[in-house]
């Protein structure tokens, strides 16, 4: 029997280079197998609820940056979560028999608490984050999901509540296993991570001229200023792209640079040509289904109506081993 994948990602924003190599190259790879992928529209509004207006914007914009990346709604199903209220459902049985502790002392739930400094996060939403995760989890019995390092704590919750849930009302879940993405993490064109918040990203929806323009004006080396000198592509952010889009120059880049015959300008020149190979279809997939956007509807109604086949059947077996 093919095994059952589930992964999600909040609309909180349109997708970069990292989303691309950190998540969807990943789900590309499992789209065949059973495979639902899920945009996490009420997760988004746990952190987002004073910006809520640009949420529903950002499920279309997500969609199209997934679909653009070659996920393929026929061989497998995306849809958006609050177009299935059976995840509310569930999440709310399951908040019954998920002890406080649990939530309190997750490390992501304290970071995130931390780095999101100006927003206030003392919400029932934000700390039932992840119990509503494992509702979307558990709700498709899901063998597998694929996720980042940072979302393993949230993968770690939903087994324990699985696990309570069963001994407690006999076994109606199967315990979930992290799929772990191994990919190198991306810096922004500034070094820094990728993130929205530095502006610093290079998005699925950039156009070609404007991803030349930022990979143009990436940081190097900054100890090297003048065109002869000599750098070290070990702090070179140019130099981390280099490794993942274009292996084969990295022995020339690595010596021209040390010894100073290369210099940035040459190095990002082929940069460019290697990240476009990626990008431009993408760009030009995007184009086209923007242009089509009542599709798109149809792609997430279609998704919605298969996923929640199943998500109610889920539900339904829930409340009975319950008894409600
Ligand atoms: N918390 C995940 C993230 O921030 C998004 C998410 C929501 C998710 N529900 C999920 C991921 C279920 C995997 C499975 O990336």
């Amino acid at each position: 029997m093919k095994k059952r994948i589930l992964s999600g990602t909040r609309p909180t924003g349109k997708l970069h280079l990292g989303h691309l190599l950190g998540a969807l190259e990943n789900w590309k790879k499992f789209q065949s197998e059973n495979a639902f992928f899920m945009i996490a529209d009420w997760h988004a509004l746990t952190t987002e609820y004073e910006t809520h207006s640009e949420i529903r914007n950002n499920v279309i914009e997500v969609t199209l940056d997934i679909l653009a990346s070659g996920i393929d709604p026929e061989k497998c199903t995306l849809f958006v979560q609050s177009h299935i209220k059976e995840h509310a459902e569930l999440g709310l049985l399951l908040s019954m028999i998920t002890p406080l502790t649990w939530l309190e002392r997750n490390p992501t739930y304290k970071d995130q608490i931390e780095q999101l400094q100006g927003k206030e996060l003392h919400t029932h939403g934000f700390l039932g984050y992840p119990v509503l995760q494992a509702a979307d989890i558990l709700l498709y019995k899901a063998n597998l999901v694929p996720v980042g390092e940072d979302q393993l704590p949230h993968l770690e919750l939903t087994r324990e509540i699985a696990r309570r849930f069963n001994h407690l009302y006999g076994k109606v879940f199967p315990e979930p296993e992290a799929l772990l993405t191994d990919v190198a993490k991306l810096p922004g064109t500034d070094g820094r991570k990728m993130s929205k918040s530095y502006n610093n990203g290079i998005y699925l929806s950039d156009e070609p001229a404007v991803v030349a323009k930022k990979i143009k004006t990436m940081m190097t080396d900054p100890a090297r200023k003048r065109r002869y000198d000599k750098g070290d592509p070990d702090v070179c952010p140019v130099y981390v792209y280099d490794k993942i889009f274009n292996p084969s120059v990295l022995e020339k880049v690595n010596v021209g640079c040390r010894s100073g015959e290369l210099g940035c300008v040459d190095d990002k020149d082929w940069l460019i040509e290697a990240v476009s190979k990626v990008l431009t279809p993408i760009y030009e997939k995007r184009k086209e289904l923007e242009s089509n956007r009542k599709k798109v509807e149809e792609i997430l109604m279609e998704g919605a109506k298969r996923a929640r086949a199943i998500a109610q059947v889920t539900l339904e077996e829930a409340k009975q081993a319950v008894g409600i």
